[in-house]
């Protein structure tokens, strides 16, 4: 393995550069494209959830505004390093004194996960944003919009990023793969991104992860990466459940948790996930996933997961008893 390949992480190496790079967000992307194109932004808030694009959008927005001098123009805070008022305010004023360059009349300052600051930093932060006004616009991304004051969201135009969807994140890694040499089964796809629940970072992150390996990209390969139980191997678990088999069942479940050290609760979100791919009906679908439930907020409460996991099985064996899937497993 080439050095050039280990040092290159591919979060940023794929790094959306402008709007058209960006999957998913439409709406999002719509907005803010048109108030770019107005050279006149107001403040700006991204919230939503991890990876899913609101630092990277605020550095196309400074890239778009700016061109080639964006670097003098831009000035990116991150609030959790920098939790205290003082520092936050001393910085925004040096940056704020001097008039930008160029054809547009301010400045901007993104200030990352805004939320981590402190409720009298928020109050500094919402003055100093008063004064600068003329000069300065905030772009500021929080993964919770509720631990915003209001005073500063009303002084900002707020964007709810959503988790991406399956198409939207297939569409860059199709990219990422060609443009690597890899090969991915849809299989192996499907594992990376129910493992990142809509992530693009961790999908990204698995990927060059799974890479490592090999570049031939398949299910059980992610699988070793992600270390979660395999979806087919939870298959197994519940087919022996629901055709009444409980030593069998117990016994693969024990060998996925041990052998693979897997926790409780990832089981547990793998098998939430199985049960909507099992030939039972919607109504058994929807008790079962109630009885998932159940079980994981016990194991979060602090119960014995062995424990635990036994009486969900259980659960699938009363659940395939009362509704004659016994023969489940021949039928298929
Ligand atoms: N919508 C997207 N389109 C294309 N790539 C994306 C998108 N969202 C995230 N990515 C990829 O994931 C990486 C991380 O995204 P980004 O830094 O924008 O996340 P974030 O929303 O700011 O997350 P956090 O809340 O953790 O700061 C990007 O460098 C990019 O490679
Ligand atoms: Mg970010």
């Amino acid at each position: 393995m080439s050095e050039n390949y280990n040092s290159e992480v591919w979060t940023e190496k794929y790094r959306p550069q402008v709007f058209e790079d960006m999957v998913g967000q439409e709406e999002i992307l719509k907005r803010v494209k048109s108030l770019v194109n107005s050279m006149n932004i107001p403040h700006l808030l991204f919230a939503g959830p991890a990876g899913v694009g609101k630092s990277t959008l605020a550095l196309i927005v400074v890239k778009q505004l700016f061109g080639a001098s964006w670097r003098e123009n831009y000035l990116e805070l991150n609030a959790s390093d920098e939790r205290g008022i003082d520092v936050v305010r001393q910085k925004v004023k040096d940056f704020a004194r001097t008039k930008a360059l160029g054809d547009v009349p301010f400045k901007v300052i993104f200030l990352d996960e805004a939320d981590a600051l402190t409720r009298e930093a928020q109050q500094a932060l919402r003055r100093t944003m008063e004064n600068y006004t003329s000069t300065c616009r905030f772009v500021m991304s929080c993964n919770y919009s509720s631990k915003i004051l209001d005073p500063i969201q009303s002084r900002a135009v707020v964007f709810r990023f959503q988790l991406l969807e399956k198409k939207d994140i297939k569409r860059r890694i199709d990219l990422i793969a060609e443009r690597e040499g890899l090969m991915i089964s849809d299989d192996a796809f499907s594992v990376l991104y129910e493992a990142s629940e809509g992530d693009c970072r961790r999908v990204i992150n698995l990927l060059q992860a799974t890479a490592s390996i090999s570049p031939n990209i398949t299910p059980d390969l992610v699988s070793t990466i992600v270390s979660k139980a395999k979806p087919s191997d939870i298959k197994i678990v519940l087919d022996y459940a629901l055709s009444g088999d409980f030593v069998n069942a117990k016994e693969k479940l024990l060998d996925i948790m041990l052998k693979e050290s897997i926790s409780g609760q990832d089981v547990i979100k793998a098998i939430q996930r199985e049960i909507w791919n099992l030939p039972i009906d919607d109504g058994l679908k929807v008790a079962l996933t109630e009885k998932t439930g159940e079980a994981e907020f016990r194991l979060v409460e602090g119960a014995d997961e062995f424990i635990q996991l036994e009486a969900l099985i259980a659960a699938f064996i009363m659940a395939g008893i009362g509704n004659n899937v016994g023969g489940l497993k021949e039928e298929g």
